[in-house]
């Protein structure tokens, strides 16, 4: 069975407190840091930008999974490349030319990862599906931590991980939003091979402990036949 990876969302974390929160989420097997940018306009929300993701590179190797909520990605790709980001995730609602942002990101050196959001189908995707590094199933509507996991969003994982085994290359299956143990199993078993979570990561007792309960609820998943 593919290693399920963790991606504990930074934007849950004790801002005055960072670089302690994240070396405690780091030695308890974290596998990447995910970084929520939201820019107020395409999500309700003003979240950080490139000078905080700089100073998130400066304090760890960890690869840094940067997940774009803003309109217009594409002025920005480069700055957000320049601060650390090893993915650049941008939404498939926020782009009127996909594929241009897509092979964009990648001639920056990034991987290139595609979100969409709960009510855009997976079908959406199937046109890029040659040339993304990452397609992120949100299940959640974007533009704050702690909401309820949308159940509809498993059915959605499913899909499409059929699409990308069908594609025939190596492509992330990351899920983001309300992950915690009462559904990292489901999501796993689903198709999902990176789950993102904030609150139930740094927001729920000690970090370590957090990580260690997700982590014993994925390994519990059923085999794939
Ligand atoms: C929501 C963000 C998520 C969020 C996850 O817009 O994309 O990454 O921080 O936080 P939780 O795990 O609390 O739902
Ligand atoms: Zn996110």
């Amino acid at each position: 069975m593919p290693r399920i990876l963790i991606a504990p969302s930074v934007l849950a974390a004790d801002f005055s407190r960072l670089s302690e929160q994240l070396r405690q989420a780091e030695e308890a097997g974290a596998d990447w840091f995910h970084l929520d940018v939201m820019d107020g306009r395409f999500v309700p929300n003003i979240s950080f930008g490139p000078p905080v993701i700089e100073s998130i590179r400066a304090i760890t190797k960890l690869p840094l999974d940067t997940h774009l909520m803003i309109k217009e990605p594409d002025r920005y790709v480069k700055d957000f490349r320049n601060a650390g980001a090893d993915c650049i995730t941008v939404h498939q609602e926020a782009c009127r030319h996909l594929h241009r942002t897509v092979m964009r990101i990648k001639e920056l050196g990034a991987r290139a990862g595609v979100a969409i959001n709960p009510a855009t189908p997976v079908a959406t995707l199937t046109e890029v599906l040659g040339d993304v590094d990452l397609i992120l199933i949100m299940s959640v509507n974007p533009g704050f931590g702690g909401q309820s996991f949308i159940p509809g969003s498993l059915q959605k994982l499913a899909e499409a991980r059929t699409l990308i085994a069908e594609a025939g290359r190596s492509i992330s299956l990351e899920v983001d939003g309300g992950i915690d143990v009462s559904n990292a199993q489901g999501v796993v078993e689903a198709g999902a091979d990176v789950l993102v979570a904030g609150t139930s990561v740094f927001r729920q007792g000690t970090i370590a402990e957090a990580m260690q309960r997700l982590r014993t609820s994925i390994e519990q998943r059923t085999p794939a036949s």
